[in-house]
Protein backbone atom coordinates (compact mmCIF):
# COMPACT_ATOMS: atom_id res chain seq x y z
CA UNK A 1 0.00 0.00 0.00
CA UNK A 2 1.32 3.63 -0.91
CA UNK A 3 1.76 5.30 1.85
CA UNK A 4 0.80 9.26 2.34
CA UNK A 5 3.78 11.19 1.71
CA UNK A 6 3.93 14.69 2.44
CA UNK A 7 6.93 17.27 2.43
CA UNK A 8 8.15 20.70 3.71
CA UNK A 9 10.85 22.99 2.23
CA UNK A 10 14.11 22.31 3.40
CA UNK A 11 15.18 25.03 6.09
CA UNK A 12 18.17 27.18 4.90
CA UNK A 13 19.63 27.30 7.91
CA UNK A 14 21.70 30.59 7.97
CA UNK A 15 19.82 31.86 11.88
CA UNK A 16 17.56 30.87 14.37
CA UNK A 17 14.34 29.75 13.42
CA UNK A 18 11.12 31.28 13.70
CA UNK A 19 7.47 30.48 14.10
CA UNK A 20 7.08 31.07 10.16
CA UNK A 21 9.26 27.74 9.83
CA UNK A 22 7.02 25.98 12.71
CA UNK A 23 4.14 26.84 10.55
CA UNK A 24 4.69 24.43 7.63
CA UNK A 25 6.33 21.91 9.61
CA UNK A 26 3.01 21.97 12.36
CA UNK A 27 1.24 21.34 8.89
CA UNK A 28 2.62 18.64 7.54
CA UNK A 29 2.89 17.11 10.69
CA UNK A 30 -0.99 17.30 11.36
CA UNK A 31 -1.76 16.36 7.49
CA UNK A 32 0.56 13.06 8.35
CA UNK A 33 -0.80 12.58 11.31
CA UNK A 34 -4.03 12.83 10.20
CA UNK A 35 -3.36 10.33 6.93
CA UNK A 36 -2.52 7.63 9.51
CA UNK A 37 -5.52 7.27 11.07
CA UNK A 38 -6.39 5.59 7.88
CA UNK A 39 -3.12 4.27 6.64
CA UNK A 40 0.70 4.62 6.56
CA UNK A 41 2.16 8.12 6.04
CA UNK A 42 5.60 9.56 5.83
CA UNK A 43 6.77 12.62 6.54
CA UNK A 44 10.05 14.36 5.52
CA UNK A 45 11.82 17.35 6.90
CA UNK A 46 14.91 18.54 7.26
CA UNK A 47 17.63 21.25 6.25
CA UNK A 48 19.65 23.24 3.41
CA UNK A 49 22.44 23.52 4.03
CA UNK A 50 24.21 24.51 1.12
CA UNK A 51 24.68 27.79 -1.10
CA UNK A 52 25.85 31.48 -0.42
CA UNK A 53 23.14 32.79 1.59
CA UNK A 54 24.30 29.41 4.30
CA UNK A 55 27.92 30.25 3.73
CA UNK A 56 28.01 33.99 4.06
CA UNK A 57 25.89 33.38 7.70
CA UNK A 58 28.96 30.86 8.68
CA UNK A 59 31.61 33.31 8.06
CA UNK A 60 29.95 36.35 9.77
CA UNK A 61 30.15 34.65 12.71
CA UNK A 62 33.66 33.00 12.10
CA UNK A 63 32.84 29.24 11.35
CA UNK A 64 33.14 26.98 8.29
CA UNK A 65 29.75 26.24 6.55
CA UNK A 66 29.65 22.57 8.04
CA UNK A 67 30.43 23.92 11.91
CA UNK A 68 27.47 26.26 11.64
CA UNK A 69 25.63 23.91 10.61
CA UNK A 70 26.53 21.43 12.67
CA UNK A 71 26.10 24.05 16.09
CA UNK A 72 22.13 25.20 14.42
CA UNK A 73 21.29 21.70 13.59
CA UNK A 74 20.18 20.82 17.35
CA UNK A 75 17.99 24.41 17.47
CA UNK A 76 16.10 23.21 14.38
CA UNK A 77 15.47 19.53 15.99
CA UNK A 78 14.62 21.00 19.45
CA UNK A 79 12.32 23.44 17.98
CA UNK A 80 9.92 20.84 16.09
CA UNK A 81 10.37 19.20 19.11
CA UNK A 82 8.80 21.86 21.18
CA UNK A 83 5.69 22.18 18.59
CA UNK A 84 4.96 18.34 19.56
CA UNK A 85 6.02 17.77 15.55
CA UNK A 86 7.12 14.21 14.78
CA UNK A 87 8.60 13.90 11.47
CA UNK A 88 9.74 10.01 10.00
CA UNK A 89 12.94 11.33 8.39
CA UNK A 90 15.22 14.46 8.63
CA UNK A 91 16.86 15.16 5.59
CA UNK A 92 20.30 17.26 5.54
CA UNK A 93 21.56 18.48 2.12
CA UNK A 94 25.09 17.81 3.60
CA UNK A 95 24.64 13.97 4.01
CA UNK A 96 26.11 11.41 2.10
CA UNK A 97 22.79 9.78 1.22
CA UNK A 98 21.52 13.16 -0.55
CA UNK A 99 25.25 14.41 -1.82
CA UNK A 100 25.95 11.10 -4.02
CA UNK A 101 22.15 11.06 -5.28
CA UNK A 102 22.41 14.44 -6.45
CA UNK A 103 25.95 13.73 -8.42
CA UNK A 104 24.33 10.83 -10.13
CA UNK A 105 21.37 12.98 -11.19
CA UNK A 106 23.78 15.38 -12.39
CA UNK A 107 25.60 12.71 -14.46
CA UNK A 108 22.31 11.40 -15.87
CA UNK A 109 20.61 14.41 -17.35
CA UNK A 110 24.33 15.52 -18.58
CA UNK A 111 24.54 12.24 -20.49
CA UNK A 112 21.22 12.08 -21.52
CA UNK A 113 21.89 15.54 -22.70
CA UNK A 114 18.97 17.62 -20.39
CA UNK A 115 22.08 19.74 -19.02
CA UNK A 116 24.95 21.31 -21.11
CA UNK A 117 27.67 23.55 -20.84
CA UNK A 118 27.05 27.63 -21.33
CA UNK A 119 27.26 30.85 -20.08
CA UNK A 120 25.63 32.81 -17.83
CA UNK A 121 25.43 36.67 -17.49
CA UNK A 122 22.79 37.80 -15.20
CA UNK A 123 21.83 39.02 -12.07
CA UNK A 124 21.89 36.87 -8.31
CA UNK A 125 20.18 37.32 -5.39
CA UNK A 126 22.25 35.49 -2.81
CA UNK A 127 19.53 35.70 -0.07
CA UNK A 128 17.10 33.90 -2.05
CA UNK A 129 19.35 32.15 -3.85
CA UNK A 130 17.79 33.03 -7.48
CA UNK A 131 19.02 34.40 -10.61
CA UNK A 132 16.78 36.75 -11.99
CA UNK A 133 17.04 38.61 -15.52
CA UNK A 134 17.42 41.89 -15.77
CA UNK A 135 14.12 42.64 -16.94
CA UNK A 136 12.65 41.16 -13.67
CA UNK A 137 14.26 43.27 -11.51
CA UNK A 138 12.44 45.46 -9.68
CA UNK A 139 14.49 49.56 -8.92
CA UNK A 140 17.36 47.33 -9.82
CA UNK A 141 16.90 45.29 -6.82
CA UNK A 142 15.64 41.75 -6.17
CA UNK A 143 11.90 41.29 -7.44
CA UNK A 144 10.93 38.54 -4.76
CA UNK A 145 12.79 40.36 -1.11
CA UNK A 146 14.04 43.34 -2.42
CA UNK A 147 17.71 43.16 -1.81
CA UNK A 148 20.97 44.09 -4.10
CA UNK A 149 21.42 41.31 -6.46
CA UNK A 150 24.98 40.49 -7.67
CA UNK A 151 26.28 40.92 -11.50
CA UNK A 152 27.33 37.02 -12.29
CA UNK A 153 29.60 36.36 -15.62
CA UNK A 154 30.14 32.94 -15.64
CA UNK A 155 30.71 29.51 -17.49
CA UNK A 156 27.90 27.31 -16.37
CA UNK A 157 26.24 24.44 -16.51
CA UNK A 158 22.69 24.53 -18.20
CA UNK A 159 19.31 22.55 -17.57
CA UNK A 160 16.83 22.53 -20.09
CA UNK A 161 14.21 24.03 -18.48
CA UNK A 162 12.73 25.87 -21.60
CA UNK A 163 11.94 22.61 -23.21
CA UNK A 164 9.88 21.45 -21.07
CA UNK A 165 7.68 24.54 -21.31
CA UNK A 166 4.75 23.20 -23.36
CA UNK A 167 4.37 20.10 -21.55
CA UNK A 168 4.52 22.01 -17.86
CA UNK A 169 1.55 24.17 -19.95
CA UNK A 170 -0.10 20.70 -20.68
CA UNK A 171 0.32 19.63 -17.16
CA UNK A 172 -1.06 22.69 -15.37
CA UNK A 173 -3.99 22.67 -17.88
CA UNK A 174 -4.98 18.79 -17.52
CA UNK A 175 -4.27 18.70 -13.38
CA UNK A 176 -5.68 21.53 -11.93
CA UNK A 177 -5.10 19.86 -8.08
CA UNK A 178 -1.40 19.83 -9.20
CA UNK A 179 -0.38 23.73 -8.10
CA UNK A 180 -3.31 25.34 -5.02
CA UNK A 181 -4.29 27.46 -4.04
CA UNK A 182 -5.63 28.93 -7.63
CA UNK A 183 -3.95 32.12 -6.97
CA UNK A 184 -0.16 30.65 -7.27
CA UNK A 185 -1.22 28.39 -10.09
CA UNK A 186 -2.64 31.62 -12.32
CA UNK A 187 0.76 33.31 -11.53
CA UNK A 188 2.85 29.95 -12.13
CA UNK A 189 0.45 29.72 -15.65
CA UNK A 190 1.30 33.37 -16.43
CA UNK A 191 5.27 32.77 -16.04
CA UNK A 192 4.58 30.01 -18.14
CA UNK A 193 2.82 31.89 -21.20
CA UNK A 194 5.47 34.70 -20.78
CA UNK A 195 8.26 31.48 -21.72
CA UNK A 196 10.89 29.77 -19.91
CA UNK A 197 14.26 30.24 -20.32
CA UNK A 198 17.03 27.36 -19.20
CA UNK A 199 18.01 27.74 -15.66
CA UNK A 200 21.73 27.74 -14.68
CA UNK A 201 22.74 25.09 -12.36
CA UNK A 202 26.42 25.52 -11.37
CA UNK A 203 28.14 28.06 -9.74
CA UNK A 204 32.08 28.98 -9.78
CA UNK A 205 32.42 31.79 -7.99
CA UNK A 206 32.30 30.04 -4.58
CA UNK A 207 32.48 26.58 -3.34
CA UNK A 208 30.34 25.58 -0.70
CA UNK A 209 27.89 22.80 -2.50
CA UNK A 210 27.91 19.81 -3.62
CA UNK A 211 30.99 19.39 -6.69
CA UNK A 212 30.13 18.75 -10.13
CA UNK A 213 30.96 15.42 -10.96
CA UNK A 214 34.25 15.13 -13.35
CA UNK A 215 33.86 18.50 -14.00
CA UNK A 216 36.01 19.30 -17.67
CA UNK A 217 34.91 22.92 -17.96
CA UNK A 218 36.90 24.30 -14.70
CA UNK A 219 40.01 23.34 -13.17
CA UNK A 220 39.04 24.31 -9.59
CA UNK A 221 35.64 22.59 -9.58
CA UNK A 222 32.82 24.55 -9.92
CA UNK A 223 29.66 23.43 -7.18
CA UNK A 224 26.07 22.78 -8.08
CA UNK A 225 23.10 25.35 -7.88
CA UNK A 226 21.93 24.98 -4.33
CA UNK A 227 18.12 25.20 -5.69
CA UNK A 228 19.38 22.08 -7.86
CA UNK A 229 20.35 20.28 -4.85
CA UNK A 230 17.71 21.16 -2.80
CA UNK A 231 15.12 19.93 -4.73
CA UNK A 232 16.27 16.46 -4.92
CA UNK A 233 16.02 16.33 -1.33
CA UNK A 234 12.75 15.13 -1.77
CA UNK A 235 13.53 11.61 -3.79
CA UNK A 236 16.97 11.31 -2.46
CA UNK A 237 15.96 10.76 1.33
CA UNK A 238 13.00 8.28 0.60
CA UNK A 239 15.49 6.08 -1.61
CA UNK A 240 15.35 6.98 -5.12
CA UNK A 241 17.94 5.21 -7.47
CA UNK A 242 18.97 2.79 -4.67
CA UNK A 243 15.55 1.05 -3.33
CA UNK A 244 13.07 1.18 -5.89
CA UNK A 245 10.35 -0.37 -4.38
CA UNK A 246 10.82 1.83 -0.99
CA UNK A 247 10.86 4.78 -3.68
CA UNK A 248 7.61 3.73 -5.35
CA UNK A 249 5.74 3.38 -2.06
CA UNK A 250 5.94 6.87 -1.39
CA UNK A 251 6.65 8.62 -4.63
CA UNK A 252 5.06 10.77 -6.15
CA UNK A 253 4.13 12.84 -2.76
CA UNK A 254 0.68 13.61 -2.03
CA UNK A 255 1.27 16.80 -0.81
CA UNK A 256 4.46 19.11 -0.99
CA UNK A 257 3.95 22.13 1.35
CA UNK A 258 5.59 25.25 0.46
CA UNK A 259 5.22 29.03 1.40
CA UNK A 260 3.92 30.78 -1.76
CA UNK A 261 7.67 32.81 -2.67
CA UNK A 262 8.77 29.51 -3.37
CA UNK A 263 6.46 28.20 -5.76
CA UNK A 264 8.61 28.74 -9.18
CA UNK A 265 10.89 26.54 -7.72
CA UNK A 266 8.40 23.41 -6.81
CA UNK A 267 5.83 23.90 -9.67
CA UNK A 268 8.01 24.84 -13.04
CA UNK A 269 11.53 23.15 -12.51
CA UNK A 270 10.98 20.31 -9.77
CA UNK A 271 8.52 18.36 -12.57
CA UNK A 272 10.52 19.31 -15.12
CA UNK A 273 13.71 17.96 -12.86
CA UNK A 274 11.57 14.83 -12.60
CA UNK A 275 10.28 14.23 -16.10
CA UNK A 276 13.65 14.39 -17.16
CA UNK A 277 14.62 11.52 -14.27
CA UNK A 278 11.32 9.70 -16.06
CA UNK A 279 9.78 10.24 -12.77
CA UNK A 280 6.31 11.41 -11.76
CA UNK A 281 5.34 15.23 -10.52
CA UNK A 282 4.14 15.03 -7.09
CA UNK A 283 0.53 15.11 -6.59
CA UNK A 284 -0.13 18.43 -5.09
CA UNK A 285 2.04 20.99 -4.45
CA UNK A 286 0.35 23.59 -2.05
CA UNK A 287 1.67 26.66 -1.93
CA UNK A 288 0.98 28.65 1.56
CA UNK A 289 0.28 32.18 2.68
CA UNK A 290 2.88 34.17 4.83
CA UNK A 291 2.15 35.08 8.63
CA UNK A 292 2.87 38.51 8.81
CA UNK A 293 3.58 41.20 11.46
CA UNK A 294 1.85 45.07 10.35
CA UNK A 295 1.42 43.88 6.45
CA UNK A 296 4.86 42.49 6.34
CA UNK A 297 6.71 38.58 6.19
CA UNK A 298 7.96 38.09 9.08
CA UNK A 299 11.46 37.09 8.59
CA UNK A 300 14.85 37.36 9.97
CA UNK A 301 16.27 40.12 7.79
CA UNK A 302 13.04 42.79 8.53
CA UNK A 303 13.87 41.70 12.29
CA UNK A 304 9.98 41.12 13.05
CA UNK A 305 10.63 37.57 13.86
CA UNK A 306 9.15 36.25 17.29
CA UNK A 307 11.12 33.81 18.93
CA UNK A 308 8.95 30.67 18.72
CA UNK A 309 10.25 29.02 21.69
CA UNK A 310 9.07 31.42 24.20
CA UNK A 311 6.06 31.64 22.59
CA UNK A 312 5.45 27.90 23.29
CA UNK A 313 6.92 28.62 26.85
CA UNK A 314 3.75 31.25 27.01
CA UNK A 315 0.85 30.23 25.73
CA UNK A 316 1.52 26.02 24.80
CA UNK A 317 2.29 24.52 21.25
CA UNK A 318 -0.65 22.77 21.27
CA UNK A 319 -2.61 25.92 21.26
CA UNK A 320 -0.54 27.51 19.05
CA UNK A 321 -1.09 24.92 16.66
CA UNK A 322 -4.44 24.77 16.60
CA UNK A 323 -4.60 28.94 16.24
CA UNK A 324 -2.14 28.17 13.13
CA UNK A 325 -4.90 25.74 11.65
CA UNK A 326 -7.85 27.71 12.71
CA UNK A 327 -7.04 30.96 12.46
CA UNK A 328 -7.07 31.99 8.24
CA UNK A 329 -8.22 29.78 5.72
CA UNK A 330 -4.93 27.70 4.53
CA UNK A 331 -3.47 29.95 1.66
CA UNK A 332 -4.22 33.15 2.86
CA UNK A 333 -1.62 35.21 4.79
CA UNK A 334 -2.03 36.32 7.96
CA UNK A 335 -1.61 38.95 10.35
CA UNK A 336 0.14 37.59 14.03
CA UNK A 337 -1.13 38.63 17.17
CA UNK A 338 -0.50 37.54 20.60
CA UNK A 339 -4.28 38.75 21.15
CA UNK A 340 -5.63 36.02 18.43
CA UNK A 341 -3.77 33.29 19.75
CA UNK A 342 -5.24 34.53 23.48
CA UNK A 343 -8.40 35.01 22.30
CA UNK A 344 -8.41 31.24 20.41
CA UNK A 345 -7.11 29.60 23.54
CA UNK A 346 -9.21 31.21 25.69
CA UNK A 347 -12.82 30.90 24.03
CA UNK A 348 -12.60 28.00 21.53
CA UNK A 349 -10.06 25.91 23.50
CA UNK A 350 -10.76 27.06 27.38
CA UNK A 351 -14.37 27.80 27.60
CA UNK A 352 -15.66 25.44 24.56
CA UNK A 353 -13.49 22.52 24.67
CA UNK A 354 -12.02 22.45 28.25
CA UNK A 355 -15.19 23.36 29.77
CA UNK A 356 -16.84 20.97 28.23
CA UNK A 357 -14.51 17.78 30.03
CA UNK A 358 -14.58 19.39 33.06
CA UNK A 359 -18.26 20.00 33.27
CA UNK A 360 -19.43 16.67 32.33
CA UNK A 361 -16.15 14.79 34.82
CA UNK A 362 -17.73 17.03 37.25
CA UNK A 363 -21.00 15.68 37.13
CA UNK A 364 -20.20 11.88 36.63
CA UNK A 365 -18.28 12.26 39.53
CA UNK A 366 -21.34 13.71 41.27
CA UNK A 367 -24.09 11.65 40.06
CA UNK A 368 -21.99 8.21 39.19
CA UNK A 369 -18.69 8.07 41.40
CA UNK A 370 -16.47 9.12 38.05
CA UNK A 371 -18.07 6.13 36.74
CA UNK A 372 -19.07 5.48 32.70
CA UNK A 373 -22.77 4.30 32.77
CA UNK A 374 -24.57 1.97 30.92
CA UNK A 375 -26.74 3.07 27.97
CA UNK A 376 -29.97 1.64 28.93
CA UNK A 377 -31.10 3.66 26.03
CA UNK A 378 -30.35 6.43 23.28
CA UNK A 379 -29.58 10.20 24.00
CA UNK A 380 -29.81 10.27 20.40
CA UNK A 381 -27.10 12.94 20.73
CA UNK A 382 -24.16 11.80 18.68
CA UNK A 383 -26.74 10.41 16.02
CA UNK A 384 -26.13 13.33 13.42
CA UNK A 385 -22.12 12.73 14.09
CA UNK A 386 -21.97 9.26 12.33
CA UNK A 387 -20.24 10.36 9.52
CA UNK A 388 -17.43 13.21 11.35
CA UNK A 389 -14.51 11.08 11.22
CA UNK A 390 -14.75 10.55 7.91
CA UNK A 391 -15.66 14.24 6.86
CA UNK A 392 -13.30 15.86 9.17
CA UNK A 393 -10.76 14.03 7.60
CA UNK A 394 -11.37 14.70 3.88
CA UNK A 395 -11.29 18.32 4.74
CA UNK A 396 -7.67 17.76 6.56
CA UNK A 397 -6.37 15.73 3.50
CA UNK A 398 -7.68 18.37 1.00
CA UNK A 399 -6.07 20.97 3.20
CA UNK A 400 -9.13 22.81 4.19
CA UNK A 401 -7.87 22.66 8.26
CA UNK A 402 -10.27 25.46 9.16
CA UNK A 403 -13.16 24.04 7.54
CA UNK A 404 -12.30 20.37 9.02
CA UNK A 405 -12.06 22.20 13.10
CA UNK A 406 -15.45 23.89 12.29
CA UNK A 407 -16.84 21.09 11.64
CA UNK A 408 -15.35 19.08 14.75
CA UNK A 409 -16.85 22.06 16.44
CA UNK A 410 -20.06 21.58 15.38
CA UNK A 411 -19.48 18.14 17.78
CA UNK A 412 -17.99 20.60 20.78
CA UNK A 413 -20.99 22.83 20.26
CA UNK A 414 -23.83 20.38 20.29
CA UNK A 415 -22.10 18.75 23.39
CA UNK A 416 -22.09 22.06 25.58
CA UNK A 417 -25.89 22.63 24.64
CA UNK A 418 -26.73 19.19 24.96
CA UNK A 419 -26.08 20.08 28.73
CA UNK A 420 -27.93 23.22 28.86
CA UNK A 421 -30.89 22.12 27.60
CA UNK A 422 -31.47 18.80 29.17
CA UNK A 423 -29.99 20.11 32.54
CA UNK A 424 -28.50 16.56 33.67
CA UNK A 425 -28.89 18.51 37.56
CA UNK A 426 -32.68 18.34 36.97
CA UNK A 427 -32.76 14.57 35.66
CA UNK A 428 -30.87 14.10 38.72
CA UNK A 429 -33.33 15.34 41.44
CA UNK A 430 -36.07 14.40 39.58
CA UNK A 431 -34.50 10.59 39.59
CA UNK A 432 -34.98 10.16 36.00
CA UNK A 433 -31.76 7.92 35.98
CA UNK A 434 -32.51 5.99 32.52
CA UNK A 435 -32.33 9.42 31.36
CA UNK A 436 -29.28 10.95 33.27
CA UNK A 437 -27.18 7.90 32.26
CA UNK A 438 -27.74 8.03 28.63
CA UNK A 439 -27.12 11.68 28.10
CA UNK A 440 -24.06 11.33 30.92
CA UNK A 441 -22.69 8.50 28.43
CA UNK A 442 -23.14 10.33 25.37
CA UNK A 443 -21.52 13.04 26.38
CA UNK A 444 -18.59 10.83 27.55
CA UNK A 445 -18.63 8.99 23.83
CA UNK A 446 -18.71 12.89 21.91
CA UNK A 447 -15.70 13.82 24.47
CA UNK A 448 -13.62 10.17 23.90
CA UNK A 449 -14.21 11.10 20.16
CA UNK A 450 -13.36 15.22 20.05
CA UNK A 451 -9.96 13.85 21.66
CA UNK A 452 -9.27 11.45 19.04
CA UNK A 453 -10.18 13.92 16.43
CA UNK A 454 -8.56 16.79 17.72
CA UNK A 455 -5.08 14.68 18.16
CA UNK A 456 -3.64 15.20 14.87
CA UNK A 457 -4.07 18.84 15.70
CA UNK A 458 -3.04 18.99 19.31
CA UNK A 459 -1.28 15.70 20.37
CA UNK A 460 0.28 16.39 23.62
CA UNK A 461 -3.45 17.99 25.04
CA UNK A 462 -5.61 15.76 23.68
CA UNK A 463 -3.35 12.79 25.56
CA UNK A 464 -4.27 14.45 28.93
CA UNK A 465 -7.84 14.03 27.69
CA UNK A 466 -7.81 11.04 26.89
CA UNK A 467 -5.81 10.31 30.21
CA UNK A 468 -8.43 12.17 32.04
CA UNK A 469 -11.43 10.01 30.36
CA UNK A 470 -9.82 6.59 31.59
CA UNK A 471 -10.01 4.89 28.75
CA UNK A 472 -7.03 2.26 27.93
CA UNK A 473 -7.38 2.46 24.03
CA UNK A 474 -5.16 3.66 21.94
CA UNK A 475 -5.65 7.48 21.10
CA UNK A 476 -4.10 7.15 17.34
CA UNK A 477 -5.32 4.20 16.27
CA UNK A 478 -7.31 3.63 13.05
CA UNK A 479 -10.45 6.03 13.04
CA UNK A 480 -12.48 3.71 10.86
CA UNK A 481 -12.56 0.67 13.88
CA UNK A 482 -12.47 3.34 16.80
CA UNK A 483 -14.80 6.10 16.06
CA UNK A 484 -18.01 3.70 15.84
CA UNK A 485 -20.53 4.94 18.54
CA UNK A 486 -20.46 3.28 21.57
CA UNK A 487 -16.68 2.86 22.62
CA UNK A 488 -16.39 4.25 25.46
CA UNK A 489 -16.79 1.06 27.83
CA UNK A 490 -19.25 1.16 30.71
CA UNK A 491 -17.57 0.82 33.78
CA UNK A 492 -14.24 3.04 33.02
CA UNK A 493 -13.49 4.94 36.12
CA UNK A 494 -13.02 8.53 34.55
CA UNK A 495 -9.66 10.60 36.36
CA UNK A 496 -10.50 14.34 36.18
CA UNK A 497 -7.31 16.46 36.35
CA UNK A 498 -6.27 20.29 35.69
CA UNK A 499 -7.95 22.24 33.52
CA UNK A 500 -6.90 21.99 29.48
CA UNK A 501 -6.35 25.14 29.11
CA UNK A 502 -6.14 27.47 31.75
CA UNK A 503 -6.97 30.76 31.24
CA UNK A 504 -4.92 33.11 29.46
CA UNK A 505 -5.34 37.41 31.00
CA UNK A 506 -4.29 39.77 28.06
CA UNK A 507 -3.18 41.91 30.45
CA UNK A 508 0.18 42.04 30.39
CA UNK A 509 0.82 41.02 26.89
CA UNK A 510 3.67 42.87 25.04
CA UNK A 511 3.29 43.99 21.46
CA UNK A 512 3.79 41.85 18.91
CA UNK A 513 7.24 41.49 17.42
N1 LIG B 1 15.73 26.47 1.50
C1 LIG B 1 14.61 26.98 0.78
C2 LIG B 1 13.62 25.87 0.46
C3 LIG B 1 14.19 24.73 -0.31
S1 LIG B 1 13.02 23.46 -0.56
C4 LIG B 1 13.73 22.42 -1.67
C5 LIG B 1 13.91 28.06 1.61
N2 LIG B 1 14.16 28.05 2.93
S2 LIG B 1 13.59 29.13 3.97
O1 LIG B 1 14.11 28.69 5.24
O2 LIG B 1 13.91 30.44 3.56
O3 LIG B 1 12.04 29.05 3.97
C6 LIG B 1 11.39 27.83 4.05
C7 LIG B 1 9.93 27.97 4.30
O4 LIG B 1 9.67 28.62 5.55
C8 LIG B 1 9.09 28.81 3.34
O5 LIG B 1 8.74 28.23 2.16
C9 LIG B 1 7.84 28.91 4.16
O6 LIG B 1 7.19 27.68 4.07
C10 LIG B 1 8.37 29.08 5.56
N3 LIG B 1 8.31 30.46 6.01
C11 LIG B 1 9.35 31.32 6.24
N4 LIG B 1 8.85 32.50 6.67
C12 LIG B 1 7.51 32.43 6.74
C13 LIG B 1 6.48 33.29 7.17
N5 LIG B 1 6.71 34.51 7.61
N6 LIG B 1 5.22 32.80 7.12
C14 LIG B 1 4.92 31.53 6.72
N7 LIG B 1 5.87 30.72 6.32
C15 LIG B 1 7.15 31.15 6.26
O7 LIG B 1 13.18 28.85 1.05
Amino acid sequence: MKAFYVTTPIYYISGNPHIGHAYTTVVADVLARTARTAGPAFFLTGTDEHGQKVANAAAEHGKTPQQWCDELIPRWKSLFAAFHVEYDDFIRTTEPRHETKVQRVFQRLREQGDIYLGTYEGWYCVADETFWPESKLVNRRCPTCGRDVQWLSEQDWFFRLSSYRDRLIEYFRSHAEFLRPRSVYNEMMAILEEGLEDLSISRTNFDWGIPIPDDPSTSSGGVIYVWFDALLNYITAIGWSEDDARFHSLWPANVQLIGKEIARFHTIIWPAILWALGEEPPKTVFAHGWITVDGQKMGKSLGNATDPFALVERFGADSLRYFLLREAPFGSDFSYSEEKIIQRHNSDLGNDLGNLLNRTLAMLRKYRNGVVPNRPQSSGLMARFADLPQRAREATLALDFRGSLEMIWELVTALNRAIDERKPWALAKEGRNDELDALLYDLLEGLRWLAMLLAPVMPERMREMWRQLGTDQQIDADWSEMLRYGGIAPGTQTMPGEPLFPRIELAGVSPSG
